[in-house]
C-alpha cells in the first residue's frame, strides 16, 4: 500500500493528488517488534487494531511483533492489519509509530521524517535521544510525560497501568520464591501461620502489591511518606505503619520528596523493626528525578529471617535495598533478594493489552473526526504535556496543566440538612457550647408546650423528640461510607409496623371483648404483613451483603 501523506504533515492535510472519488485512506499506524533485550509487550493488540481501523486508520504490524505476548500474526490480519515481514519497512512506511519503549539510535534513523512517533521515551534522561528525534522533524508524544493529575487523561495513563501490574507481579514472584503460603491454615498436619508481608511505598505499584498479597491471606502492613495514602492502604487490606517523626512527605503531583536527615532516621530504625518481622518485603519507593532512597540496609537484611523474599521493584534506579543487583535474583544472608527489571513484561499478554488500551484512548483524543488524521493540539492540556517534540522542536517540559480549583470535599446528602453553621459533620462530636444551645432552646420549647398544649399532644411530641435525638445520634456517629447500610438497617427496623398488622390478624384473646376482623381488614393485615416481612428480611440482608463489602 502507498503512504500518500507528505512526510512532514501527519497532522489533518488532505493529499495533494488526491482523485476525487476514492475515499481518502487514513494515515498508517506502524507497529514495530520491539527491540530492548527482554522487552515482551507489543505497543498494539488486535483488538485494538479493530478499533483503530474504526476510528479511519489503516495499521501495519510487523511479523512476530505480537510473539512474545501471545498474539499471532494471524490474530493482527483478521483484524484487519497488514503484517509486513521487516521492520524497516514498518519504519519507513509509517505516518505514526506506536512504540512501547524508547526508540535505539537505529529505529530513529529509519523514522521517516516528519513521522509520529508514540511511546515511553524518558524525555529528561534521554536528551540525546530528543536531539535525534527532533533533527528528523519528528513530532513525539512520549507517554510517561502526561500530565497524569488531570481526571481527563486517567485513561491514557500507561504509567499507572503498567504500575498496577508489576505491583501484582511482584507479590506473584515473591510467592514463587517463598517457601510457604500466604494465608493462614490449620490442618490436621499442623497449624500455618500467614505470611507478613511489609510494603515500602504505597504508589500506585504499592497499592496493587498490598491488595494482592492482602487477597492471598497475607498479613500485609505498609509505610510510605506520603501519609495521604494511609486510607487507601486500609481500604485495599492493608495496616499503615507511621514513621514516629512529623514531616509531611508530599513533594507535589501526588509524589514523593527527599526527606529530611531526622525522618530518614526515624524511617530506618522502624523499618528494621518492620525486617525482623517481615517474611516478604516489596519495595516499591520512588521519588521523580532522583535516585531510589535506598531503605533497606544490608544490615536489615541480615535480621530477616532465612527464607525471606524481598522484592525491590526500584531495581532499575538504584534500587530501594543495599544488596539488590538489577536484573537478578540472588540469596544474600539466607534472603532471596529479586531485582527484576522487566516485571511488566512477565505478564506480556496482560500489560500489552492495557498499554495498548491507553495509546487507543490517545487516538481517539487525537482523531475526533474518525477520519483517520489526527490533530495534536497544543490547546489540549493532556495533549500539550504528553507532545515533548511537535514537528522537529522540542517542547519538552510542558507548562503545569491548569488544573480546576480544588472543590470543597463534597458532602454526602445526610449533611447538607445539617445546621451548617455548627461546622461539624458526620462522625464528628458536636461542640459543646453548640450543645449547649440546642439542650437550652428545647427545654424552653418544652416548658411553652407544657403550659399551653394539651397533656396528651405532650407524651407524643416527647415521644417525636426522643426519636430525632436518637436518630441524630445514630446518623452523625456513622462514618459516611456507612450510610447506605445504615439506611438498610432502618428500613428493615421500620418494619416494627407488621406489629400492627400481627394484631390484627391475630384471633381476639379467650375471654376479650375485641370482634374478629372483617374478610377485607384481614385480607388488607395478611398483604401488609407479607409485604413487610420482604422489607424487613431483604433489608437486613441486603445490609449484610453492604457491610461484607466493607469487611475484608
Ligand atoms: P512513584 O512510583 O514515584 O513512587 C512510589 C511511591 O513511593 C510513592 O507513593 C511515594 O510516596 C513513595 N515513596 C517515595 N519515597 C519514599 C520513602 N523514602 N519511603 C517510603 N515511601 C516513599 O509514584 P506513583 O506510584 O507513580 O504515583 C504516586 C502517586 O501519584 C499515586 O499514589 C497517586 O496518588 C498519584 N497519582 C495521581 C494520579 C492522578 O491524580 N490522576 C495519577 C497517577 C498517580
Amino acid at each position: 500500500m502507498q503512504i500518500g501523506v507528505s512526510a512532514g504533515t501527519p497532522a489533518a492535510e488532505p493529499r495533494a493528488s488526491d482523485t476525487p472519488p476514492v475515499a481518502v485512506p487514513g494515515l498508517l499506524i506502524g507497529v514495530p517488534k520491539e527491540t530492548a533485550p527482554g522487552e515482551k509487550r507489543v505497543a498494539t493488540v488486535p483488538d485494538v487494531v479493530q478499533k483503530l481501523v474504526k476510528l479511519g486508520f489503516s495499521v501495519a504490524v510487523e511479523s512476530g511483533a505480537g510473539d512474545a505476548a501471545n498474539f499471532a500474526d494471524d490474530t493482527y490480519r483478521a483484524a484487519g492489519a497488514q503484517v509486513v515481514p521487516t521492520a524497516a519497512e514498518v519504519w519507513s512506511r509509517s505516518d505514526i509509530v506506536f512504540k512501547v519503549r524508547p526508540p535505539s539510535p537505529a529505529e530513529v534513523d529509519a523514522l521517516r521524517e516528519g513521522a509520529t512517533l508514540v511511546g515511553f521515551v524518558w524525555p529528561a534522561q534521554n536528551p540525546e535521544l530528543m536531539q535525534q528525534l527532533a533533527a528528523r522533524r519528528a513530532t513525539v508524544l512520549a507517554i510517561d510525560a502526561l500530565p497524569r493529575q488531570l481526571s481527563r487523561a486517567q485513561k491514557m495513563d500507561a504509567l499507572t497501568s503498567m504500575a498496577g501490574i508489576s505491583g501484582y507481579r511482584a507479590v506473584i514472584e515473591a510467592a514463587n520464591a517463598f517457601g510457604r503460603f500466604f494465608n493462614g491454615q490449620v490442618t490436621a498436619a499442623g497449624k500455618i501461620p500467614p505470611a507478613r508481608v511489609f510494603i515500602a511505598g504505597a504508589g500506585v505499584a504499592g497499592l496493587a502489591a498490598i491488595g494482592t498479597a492482602a487477597n492471598l491471606g497475607a498479613i500485609v502492613r505498609a509505610n510510605d511518606t506520603r501519609a495521604e495514602v494511609a486510607d487507601q492502604v486500609v481500604s485495599l487490606g492493608g495496616e499503615f505503619v507511621k514513621v514516629d517523626y512529623e514531616e509531611e512527605g508530599s513533594g507535589g503531583g501526588g509524589y514523593a520528596k527527599v526527606m529530611s536527615e531526622g525522618f530518614q532516621q526515624a524511617q530506618r530504625e522502624m523499618y528494621a523493626r518492620e525486617a525482623k518481622d517481615a517474611d516478604i518485603i516489596i519495595t516499591t519507593a520512588l521519588i521523580p528525578g532522583k535516585p531510589a532512597p535506598k531503605l533497606i540496609t544490608a544490615e536489615m537484611v541480615r535480621t530477616m529471617k532465612p527464607g525471606s523474599v524481598i522484592v525491590d521493584m526500584a531495581a532499575e534506579q538504584g534500587g530501594n535495598c543495599e544488596l539488590t543487583e538489577p536484573g537478578q535474583a540472588v540469596v544474600k544472608h539466607g534472603v532471596t533478594i529479586i531485582g527484576y527489571t522487566d516485571l511488566v513484561s512477565r505478564l506480556a499478554k496482560q500489560s500489552s493489552t492495557l498499554y495498548s488500551n491507553n495509546l487507543l484512548r490517545l487516538a481517539e483524543e487525537l482523531c475526533k473526526g474518525k477520519d483517520g488524521r489526527i490533530d495534536v493540539n497544543m490547546e489540549d492540556d493532556a495533549i500539550r504535556g504528553l507532545t515533548v517534540i511537535k514537528e522537529g522542536e522540542i517542547t519538552w517540559p510542558a507548562p503545569p496543566p491548569k488544573l480546576p480549583a480544588a472543590k470543597p470535599p463534597a458532602k454526602p446528602a445526610a449533611v447538607a440538612a445539617a445546621p451548617k453553621a455548627h461546622g461539624h459533620g458526620p462522625g464528628e462530636p458536636m461542640a459543646a457550647k453548640t450543645l449547649a444551645i440546642v439542650f437550652g432552646v428545647g427545654a424552653l420549647l418544652f416548658l411553652l408546650v407544657g403550659l399551653f398544649a394539651p397533656a396528651s399532644f405532650l407524651a407524643h411530641f416527647t415521644v417525636f423528640v426522643l426519636a430525632c435525638f436518637v436518630g441524630y445520634m445514630v446518623v452523625w456517629n456513622v462514618t459516611p461510607s456507612l450510610h447506605t447500610p445504615l439506611m438498610s438497617v432502618t428500613n428493615a427496623i421500620s418494619s416494627i409496623i407488621a406489629i400492627g398488622a400481627l394484631i390484627q390478624v391475630a384471633p381476639p384473646l379467650a375471654g376479650g371483648t375485641a370482634d374478629r376482623p372483617s374478610g377485607l381488614i384481614l385480607v388488607l393485615a395478611v398483604l401488609a404483613l407479607t409485604l413487610t416481612a420482604i422489607n424487613m428480611f431483604g433489608g437486613f440482608a441486603v445490609t449484610r451483603r453492604m457491610l461484607a463489602m466493607f469487611r475484608k
